[in-house]
């Protein structure tokens, strides 16, 4: 593609990404989630598209207005937002897994509503699809996959790990701090792990800064690969 000289190499990439938690049914009433906001999707996807990228946002359920210019799908469960995604595997040029998946889901959900009775009850969980192993999986060279590490203090080599489990090009170990990090707050603390080993720690940032600085990383590695 033609680029004006100073242009973002995000300026016309098709950009997914996945942001938010999802909510896994326990019945027709009840579900097992987590507390995600969304704050740090919505942030990548708004940055995203002021670089001049064409951003799809599949969200699970938040409480957040999509960003202008931004194409957003509302899935609910870890099964939509697989099936989502998939469809934009084989045509995006970078995808970003911001979204906090339920790991597992009630293996049978129940119709209606379960009725209180039994003292103790028990609840069986099946693991749900990995949505950005999967992706990383099947993409090609020219395609760029980025992941998020929600740990918390020692968790580095675990984000190390994902981002070779996953074959991610770049991961965000994300320190989970209940005050300044992670789930529901307006700041973040990043490390930025490339798959070359490069690590920058970033400062505690607010999460619109933090997603400038991930999609700074990114067009790096397209300025590096020439994409
Ligand atoms: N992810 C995903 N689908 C899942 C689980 C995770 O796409 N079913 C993505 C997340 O969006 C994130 C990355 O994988 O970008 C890492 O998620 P995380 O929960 O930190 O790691 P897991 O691989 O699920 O391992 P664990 O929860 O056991 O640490
Ligand atoms: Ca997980």
């Amino acid at each position: 593609a033609l680029h004006n000289s100073g242009s973002s190499p995000l300026q016309g990439k098709s950009v997914v990404i996945t942001a938010g938690p999802t909510r896994e049914k326990i019945d027709g009433v009840r579900f097992i989630s987590n507390y995600s906001s969304g704050k740090m999707g919505f942030a990548i996807a708004r940055a995203a598209e002021k670089r001049g990228a064409l951003v799809t946002l599949i969200t699970g359920p938040v409480h957040l207005p999509a960003p202008p210019g931004v194409e957003r799908l509302d899935v609910e469960s870890a099964l939509e937002m697989n099936a989502a995604a998939e469809v934009f595997f084989g045509k995006c040029d970078l995808f970003i897994g911001a979204a906090a998946v339920s790991d597992y889901r009630p293996a049978t959900p129940i119709e209606g509503k379960i009725k209180k009775g039994a003292e103790n009850i028990e609840l069986t969980l099946v693991k749900n699809p990995d949505i950005l192993a999967g992706f990383g999986r099947q993409k090609s060279s020219a395609q760029l996959a980025v992941g998020f590490a929600l740990e918390t203090r020692t968790g580095l080599d675990n984000a190390r790990k994902k981002l070779a489990e996953k074959n991610l090009d770049l991961i965000a170990f994300n320190y989970f701090d209940r005050k300044n990090s992670g789930f529901d707050v307006d700041t973040n603390i990043l490390t930025l792990i490339g798959c070359d080993g490069m690590t920058t720690e970033l400062p505690l940032l607010t999460k619109d800064a933090a997603a400038e600085k991930l999609l700074d990383a990114i067009e790096q590695l397209c300025l590096e690969r020439a994409l």
